[in-house]
């Protein structure tokens, strides 16, 4: 280990959903579709919406207000603040800015959003880990919140079948004792795939110039395409991570991967061999929540009592970006 090295607590999580749930049925009065074939190629039954005014920010605000309480760390404690989100309900200012803000923290720590969609979580844990184990921050939230619902296209039967809203936070703190609880985390992108998921913000030209041409500002999938890449290099990836951390995979007590698509889980899942106590899924209830996937499955796996805690984990995201990362955490008693 390096000298001077910091190494990083995981102290605190939480989640946050929306109330308004919307089942595989109701989604029968917009198109034509069924519970049969959502339920089958997803694992989805329903999922949580966002409702009126209700946005992303306040789902963050939620999860990041009962990360802080596990953490025992008081908002004004804290050194820096990090939002990821697929889609934020406004570009500027940032969500993590509105979070400080709504949080009641007047010292200017700083605050920045990052755009990694569904690996938001492990983007914000690689970028916080640099900061604790280097000695520049010490007290880090992660807020990671997407209300997708807004920005699809209800008549896109291709996609606004998978999406849900929702919130995860988590508190990362240098570490008393020192134990590091980010065994392992890597990060990946390729952007020459980016077309595979995009999200187009709406604009227009100066009116003395020639015109753009319009943009829906509709999220654009093509599902066949994600679905292959992300079979074809996760579950080896995950390998990898594991094998980087000096670990087998029968050494570690869960996964906890990004809720896009049951099947793909599976994929993964039969790769390590898991059983499915060892798989963490709530897919089937919120779909997919982006950024907020990874974070909510975990708090609420905790607070079920599927994830029993003096345990180690890996959590894994994909997403637009195409982004994709994983980290091999150990679980403490109390965070959650
Ligand atoms: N209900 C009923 N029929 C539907 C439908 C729906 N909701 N959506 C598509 N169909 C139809 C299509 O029109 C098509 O009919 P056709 O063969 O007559 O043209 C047929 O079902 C197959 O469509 P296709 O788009 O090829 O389906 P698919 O098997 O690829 O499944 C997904 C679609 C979205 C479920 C699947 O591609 C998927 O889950 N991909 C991964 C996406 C993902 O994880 N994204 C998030 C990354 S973070």
């Amino acid at each position: 280990m390096r000298e001077n090295y910091i190494p990083v607590k995981i102290a605190g999580v939480g989640y946050s959903l929306p109330e308004t749930v919307i089942t595989n049925d109701d989604l029968t009065k917009l198109y034509e579709t069924s519970d049969e074939w959502i339920y089958t190629r997803t694992g989805i039954k329903e999922r949580r919406l966002v409702s009126g005014s209700e946005d992303a920010m306040d789902l963050g605000l939620d999860a990041a207000k009962k990360a802080l309480e596990k953490s025992g760390i008081k908002p004004e404690e804290l050194d820096l603040i990090i939002a990821a989100s697929s889609a934020p309900p406004q570009l500027y200012p940032a969500i993590a800015c509105h979070i400080q803000s709504r949080l009641g923290i007047e010292t200017d720590i700083p605050a920045f959003d990052i755009t990694a969609a569904c690996s938001g979580l492990i983007y914000g844990m690689q970028v916080a880990k640099g900061f604790i184990n280097s000695g520049i921050y010490k007290n880090i939230l992660i807020v990671a919140t997407d209300n997708n619902s807004r920005y699809l296209d209800w008549t896109d039967r291709g996609t606004s079948i998978l999406f849900g809203d929702g919130a995860g936070a988590m508190v990362l703190t240098p570490s008393s004792d020192g134990i590091e609880d980010i065994l392992s985390i890597d990060i990946k992108a390729r952007g020459s795939i980016g077309a595979l998921i995009y999200k187009d913000n709406v604009g227009k030209n100066c009116p003395l110039v020639e015109p753009c041409p319009e943009h829906d500002g509709f999220i654009h999938m093509n599902g066949k395409e994600v679905y292959k890449f992300v079979v074809t290099i996760l579950p080896q990836y995950i390998e990898e991570i594991i094998a980087k951390a000096g670990l087998k995979a029968e050494d570690i007590d869960y996964l906890i991967p990004h809720q896009a698509n049951l099947r793909i889980i599976q994929a993964i899942q039969e790769r390590l061999n898991y059983t499915d106590e060892k798989v963490i899924t709530n897919i089937k209830y919120y779909g997919n929540t982006s950024a907020a996937s990874v974070p909510i499955a975990l708090a609420e796996g905790v607070e079920k009592g599927t994830v029993k805690l003096g345990s180690t984990a890996i959590l894994c995201g994909f997403g637009a970006g195409m982004t994709w990362g994983g980290a091999i955490v150990r679980l403490r008693e109390g965070i959650c």
